[in-house]
């Protein structure tokens, strides 16, 4: 399992793009924290591991938002583009670019993909009609008309679904509809609308999720989910429609080169921001003198690794389009897509709509983000099961876990390694099965972070910390210390305590990135690599450890009010 040295493994890894027309809040982050993790990780393993993520910033509710505040859409983008990248750097996100949608290069690759796949045949125009304002003269989105439900007749639903029994329906069923943007009643025009005909790619998709591949020196895996394979399976069966990929003036997005008028529909030029985020990476590496080249990432025949992280809802737009839209403009499909489920508080999604429960900005000013990151961890497997925050539950965890089995191993053994003996490290491991034990259980660790597993991970690290703590119990290092003939074994113990907490800090340190720093400089190590972790820093090396600090102090409850308190309180 995951035994083997992947130094041959090139990856490139993206989170979905948020709106920028909101904050960041504690839902989002399941995600970027889910993927961050297993960036950290690859490059422990010394993958060369790039993540690249963006703003998506095109899209009526981006024009309107924009509208209401006065602002206009780059005015606002701009903003809320920095406020996104101060709440991702606040929870230690290593992205290597942060971009936008709204950007030259997305620009270049979106007329690039939608002239191939023109070229190749597989766009349509038709003149259909769509529900038009006339007031504020513009062709509506389905959600910006509300009406009446045909199923049940509940006012005020949706334009595309019924929030009160569930129907899905087309605008124009909806009794007495009124335009969201103006109150106007909307009205039926006809509109010629541009096509990218889906079941082109029928066969290429069921072959893509059907295969399964390997990634060099792994197991062979599968390209999606099973859950979301018998979505894919629902989908192929009810026959894949047309996809309309244009939109009307006025729109905030990029123009149709040869259409003009018609925008491109923010899911079009959405997930090309992960080309385009990965091609202004690659011109910022090269004026920088480095070498990454975007056609190792995306041209068909690339044999690198692509891997999209995203939530369970948008699992259509990149299981289907996505791959779709790729392979039918001459580029390569995605390795995998890896969904997760949501983040529930109390039995309720938290999402946007429902108005965020905790913002980033607000967890962050309170408290420590890697918190939320192990509480996170915990929770995380690799199935699309949401993760549930419980706050008791929060506390109790990181408090248990981190402070009173983690730190507590370094803080009760790096005193005495300076007392007995100036911060050397005893030249010999006092219990070697001991310390073989923690480095064995490496490939396991490894084997489930790299399957997003990282549950297990944490599960199996605390029982090694118990371990550990059991162990400095058992041999009172303290009580050895202090007579003379028994110092060399008490300096041997906690020698042997800091070692064992070298190898937990280094199975951590995807997770727990500003704490191993912290450690790693206490240690007197330069940044641990996963190969690293086997070997013991002491025996035959002389090697001296630093001063303890403080690594990582216990949640305060009343932070934690008061977090809830400026939330709006729940
Ligand atoms: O659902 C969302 O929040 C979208 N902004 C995600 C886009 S992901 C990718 F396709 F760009
Ligand atoms: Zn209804």
């Amino acid at each position: 399992m995951s035994q083997a040295q992947p130094a041959s493994r090139r990856i490139l890894v993206t989170s979905a793009l948020p709106y920028a027309n909101g904050p960041i809040h504690i839902g989002h982050l399941v995600e970027y924290i889910q993927t961050d993790i297993w960036v950290r990780f690859q490059r422990m393993r010394g993958a060369e591991c790039h993540y690249v993520c963006a703003d998506d910033a095109h899209g009526t509710p981006i024009m309107l938002s924009a509208e209401r505040e006065g602002v206009s859409p780059q005015e606002l983008i701009d903003r809320i583009g920095k406020e996104h990248r101060a709440d991702f750097a606040a929870f230690h996100l290593s992205f290597d670019n942060y971009y936008t949608t709204h950007s030259p290069e997305n620009r270049e690759c979106s007329e690039r993909i939608y002239r191939n796949l023109s070229e190749r045949g597989h766009v349509v125009a038709r003149t259909i009609p769509r529900l038009y304002d006339p007031e504020r003269e513009m062709f509506l989105p389905d959600r910006y008309v509300r009406g009446e439900c045909p199923r049940c007749g509940t006012a005020d639903q949706l334009g595309d679904s019924c929030e009160v029994c569930g129907a899905t329906y087309d605008p124009g069923e909806l009794g007495n509809p009124v335009s969201v943007v103006s109150g106007a009643t909307p009205e039926f025009r006809d509109s010629e609308q541009v096509f990218v005909r889906l079941a082109d790619f029928e066969p290429v998709l069921r072959g893509w999720v059907r295969d399964t591949f390997a990634p060099p020196g792994e197991e062979e895996r599968r390209r999606v989910q099973p859950e979301i394979a018998n979505k894919l399976e629902e989908w192929f069966a009810a026959g894949l429609e047309d996809w309309d990929i244009s939109r009307n003036a006025p729109y905030f997005g990029f123009e149709i080169p040869d259409r003009p008028g018609k925008f491109f529909y923010v899911w079009l030029d959405a997930p090309i921001g992960y080309m385009a985020s990965f091609e202004n990476l690659c011109r910022r590496v090269r004026s920088e003198g480095g070498e990454l080249r975007f056609d190792d990432f995306w041209a068909a025949e690339a044999t690198t690794e692509l891997y999209h992280f995203i939530g369970k809802d948008i699992a259509y737009f990149h299981t289907l389009f996505w791959p779709a839209v790729l392979h039918g403009a001459g580029f390569r499909m995605p390795s995998a897509v890896f969904c997760h489920g949501f983040l529930t508080v109390g039995g309720e999604k938290v999402s946007k709509r429902r108005g965020a429960f905790i913002q980033a900005r607000t967890y962050a000013d309170h408290l420590d983000p890697e918190y939320l990151r192990y509480y996170y961890a915990c929770q995380l497997g690799n199935g699309i099961d949401d993760v549930v925050l419980n706050l008791e539950d929060f506390v109790a965890r990181v408090n248990s876990d981190l402070v009173g089995k983690v730190v507590n191993i370094a803080s009760r053994c790096a005193r005495l390694v300076h007392r007995l003996a100036d911060g050397r490290l005893a030249g010999r491991i006092h219990d070697p099965a001991l310390f073989d034990r923690f480095a064995n259980a490496g490939a396991a660790i490894a084997g489930w972070y790299e399957t997003r597993e990282y549950g297990r991970a944490m599960r199996e690290g605390m029982g090694l910390a118990d371990l550990a703590n059991q162990y400095i119990d058992e041999h009172k290092p303290w009580i050895a210390a202090r007579d003379p003939e028994r110092r060399d074994e008490a300096h041997a113990v906690c020698s042997t305590g800091v070692e064992l907490f070298r190898v937990l800090a280094g199975f951590l340190k995807p997770v727990l990135p500003v704490t191993v720093e912290k450690a790693e400089r206490f240690l007197g190590t330069p940044p641990l690599a996963w190969s690293d972790l086997a070997r013991p820093l002491g025996p035959g090396a002389e090697h001296r450890i630093n001063r303890f600090e403080p690594l990582l102090t216990r949640v305060d409850r009343d932070r934690v009010d008061a977090m809830v308190e400026a939330s709006g309180g729940r």
